[in-house]
């Protein structure tokens, strides 16, 4: 069956990335969350999408310019100005504390395409160890070389390629960087992609999957999962196929 995964959370209906996000994907009952983790100049796992603060926090510049001290007063509920004030960009760690209480699966895509973020992928690693996670864990990433950096340091996690343009035969590739998975953009995905990744064990995961069309073809096409902002909307037509 394939898993729906809530994009930043139930983010057509709540603030990205933050827990009223997560437990609105939860409450939908999405299988899965994707989130995304940026690293605090004192070397904290926020979970925000951007490198900047500018559009979706009350605050200015660069995350990797603040300590998490200052960081954890700000809001982020942006554009959904009737959300609680008290909505803060989560750590990563408070998501694995609510995942205590039900059985979602996590998908941590580590944004270091864009700044290296040392020590970024053993921290990642450490939390999960903490909490027992490896089975409930997905580490996804554009930077394909900090997956092959956490295959060397945690061999049985798996990991996720995500790719946005033309990839040959992106189940060899995720085979030769050994990803367990592969996290297309949605406009590069045909039917053979599907096809030859399940049958070589390669999980495959597109994003951001919001047309019904299209969530219908990929649950009728047998993929493993998907990434959506609207998680309950492809769980109705989950339902439907
Ligand atoms: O992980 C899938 C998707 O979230 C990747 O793109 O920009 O939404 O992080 P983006
Ligand atoms: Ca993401």
């Amino acid at each position: 069956m394939t898993a729906i995964f809530a994009h930043r959370g139930f983010s057509a209906i709540a603030p990205e990335n933050t827990m009223a996000a997560f437990r609105a994907a939860e409450t939908a009952g999405a299988d899965g969350i994707e989130l995304d983790v940026q690293l605090t100049r004192d070397g904290r796992l926020a979970v925000i999408h951007d490198e900047k603060l500018n559009r979706t926090t009350n605050g200015q510049g660069y995350v990797k310019d603040w300590d998490w001290k200052d960081l954890s007063r700000l809001e982020a509920k942006y554009k959904f100005t009737e959300a609680d004030q008290d909505i803060g960009i989560p750590l990563l760690e408070d998501v694995f504390e609510w995942m205590r209480e039900n059985e979602i699966i996590c998908n941590v895509e580590l944004k270091n395409n864009e700044f290296a973020y040392e020590g970024m992928e053993e921290k990642v690693i450490r939390l999960i160890r903490q909490f027992n996670y490896e089975g409930r864990v997905i580490l996804s990433s554009f930077n394909h070389y900090s997956l092959t950096y956490v295959y060397r340091l945690a061999p049985d996690l798996e990991t996720a390629a995500l790719y946005s343009s033309h990839l040959y035969m992106p189940w060899k590739y995720a085979e030769a960087i050994r990803a367990g998975a592969i996290h297309p953009n949605i406009r590069t995905v045909k039917s053979e992609i599907i096809r030859s990744s399940v049958e070589n064990g390669i999980h495959i995961r597109p994003y951001t999957v919001n047309k019904e069309k299209h969530i219908r073809w990929l649950i009728e096409e047998g993929c493993t999962g998907l990434i959506t902002d609207d998680p309950k909307a492809a769980l109705a037509i989950r339902d439907q196929v």
